[in-house]
């Protein structure tokens, strides 16, 4: 019984998180200015804190922007990275190892 309620437990946190869209599969380049979009939930945080995260060295991330939830969508420009593969976080303004969304790796070009 304990089992069935973890799992359904799992499930309702899951339906109730933040999801961050997926960049597009050509991916991005920096000095681009691109439009990131995310799905809100009611119980998601009023703000969060959106974070470019190189794949191969993970922890190494950059500052995008501290975004409001409600909008769904941000416009950045593309910091000045090595060229590779990156992922986008949303994280907890006053934690960055507090991770709310995470997008697919996707690839940033020069
Ligand atoms: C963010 O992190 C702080 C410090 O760990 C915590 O107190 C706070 O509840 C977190 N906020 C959210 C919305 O999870």
């Amino acid at each position: 019984m304990k089992l069935i309620l973890s799992s359904l437990f799992l499930v309702l946190s899951a339906a109730n998180a933040l999801i961050l869209d997926n960049p597009p599969a050509a991916g991005w380049a920096s000095g681009e200015t691109v439009t990131e979009h995310w799905q809100t939930r009611p119980a998601d945080p009023a703000h969060f804190t959106l974070t470019l995260e190189s794949y191969a060295s993970r922890g190494n991330h950059a500052l995008i922007a501290i975004v409001e939830t409600a909008p769904g969508s941000v416009t950045f420009t593309v910091p000045d990275v090595s060229a590779g593969d990156y992922v986008l976080n949303a994280v907890n303004m006053t934690d960055d190892n507090d991770i709310y969304a995470q997008t697919a790796p996707f690839a940033i070009s020069q």
